[in-house]
């Protein structure tokens, strides 16, 4: 019996012998958290698509399907990156042979717990599930659990259940540190006299990662916080103040148009304003253009989404951190045909992300820093987009 044999797939689970090229060898984080446009490229549901160092090797030698169906429950389709996710889930899923059920959910808790009900009454033997709230899905959980379907969170982890398997993701603390980092050297913060001025905008708090983005770029910053070289003039600076629900780009814009009205219309400069991801960024930029005509800040992005990418050859966002969908998804292909073989389940990390429930075993991919002077090479030679699509 089908279930049966993949119910026994966990006891398989242990870290794996050989790691994907470009995803991460160690476990990154610290645990620390607290608690556009929608186009999707041409070509990256392309499983094999070409590599840029090394961030877009398919994972190798994928398990038989063995006739299995997979449902693959998305967040929304509003922002660029889940449309990339989900389509190079689906054609992967396809290419290695599984029926797949695919559904985005408008950002709507509801409607991911009824699609989510509706793939387990539709057979499907595994769930792979990026999570619009990551303590919201109890019932359909459980639904899976009690009919021993195994779940893989993706990208954002699940939270406050047993009922999720595995998780498979990009090193979000890494993500944060990469950001921090970049505002650290460009501003050269050990030797510069400063002071220089800075604001924060975060991720939506229902979003697990959004903690772990937050910290990773303040845990770098923080001490030149403390010792006055960076100065925030808001003095918004706790996750909960700088926090974007559901990382809408229009509620961004709002809060930086009225930072801006508020601390920066008599002519005070402001030198970095720290975004956790494109979507917030654009919002920023949007706001400054409109708003600000001192001189213009650093500002730091995630995702590499197409507009994102044009503001950054454009000189209107300094960086972005490009997390290749393609690397992820074929990860989790490997994964799910581990599973569904009675494979052990490649983890590289078995001790970061705890849900509140368990601690899940994971693997985290490496994010890659991204600028104006990279683009070319990872995003454009590696297939990830097309020079027109920049244009
Ligand atoms: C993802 C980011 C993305 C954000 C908004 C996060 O969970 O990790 O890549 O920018 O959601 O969609």
């Amino acid at each position: 019996m089908k279930l049966q044999k993949l119910a026994k797939s966990f006891l398989g689970m242990s870290l794996a012998a050989t790691m994907l090229a470009g995803c991460t060898g160690n476990g990154g984080g610290t645990g620390t958290t607290p608690a556009a446009t929608n186009e999707a490229p041409a070509n990256t549901a392309n499983a094999d698509a070409g590599s840029a160092a090394g961030t877009a090797e398919a994972a190798t030698d994928p398990a038989p399907a063995n006739g299995a169906k997979v449902g693959v429950s998305m967040p929304t389709k509003d922002l660029q990156r889940w449309n990339q996710d989900g389509a190079n889930m689906e054609s992967q899923l396809k290419a290695a042979g599984y029926e797949v059920e695919l559904q985005y959910a408008a950002n709507d808790v509801q409607q991911q717990l009824s699609q989510i009900e509706n793939m387990i009454s539709n057979g499907c033997d595994v769930l792979v599930i990026a999570a619009i709230e990551g303590s919201s899905l109890g019932e359909a959980l459980d639904m899976a659990k009690g009919a021993g379907i195994p779940v893989i969170a993706y990208d954002r982890l699940i939270m406050n259940s047993d009922a999720v398997s595995y998780y498979a993701t990009f090193d979000n603390y890494k993500v944060g540190t990469v950001q921090g980092n970049y505002v650290k050297d460009t501003l050269d913060l050990d030797n510069a006299a400063g002071p220089f001025n800075i604001e924060f905008t975060a991720g939506d708090p229902g979003d697990n990662n959004a903690g772990y983005f937050f910290n990773g770029a303040y845990d770098v910053l923080k001490g030149y916080i403390e010792d006055g070289k960076l100065v925030v003039v808001s003095g918004q600076k706790t996750f909960d103040e700088v926090a974007t629900p559901t990382w809408a780009t229009e509620t961004a814009q709002s809060r930086a148009e009225n930072i801006l009205s508020s601390f920066y219309a008599d002519g005070t400069n402001i030198d970095v304003w720290l975004c956790s991801n494109d979507s917030t960024a654009l919002g920023v930029e949007n706001a400054l253009a409109a708003n600000y005509n001192g001189t213009y800040p650093i500002i730091t992005g995630q995702d590499c989404d197409i507009q994102n990418t044009k503001n950054m050859i454009a000189g209107k966002q300094s960086m972005s951190v490009f997390k290749d969908t393609r690397t992820l998804a074929s990860q989790v292909v490997k994964m799910v045909g581990q599973i569904i073989n009675d494979e052990q389940v490649d983890v590289n990390d078995t001790t970061t992300y705890d849900n509140g429930v368990k601690v899940v075993p994971s693997f985290l991919c490496e994010p890659v820093f991204a600028d104006a002077n990279n683009y070319t090479k990872i995003l454009i030679e590696s297939g990830y987009y097309t020079e027109d699509q920049l244009k």
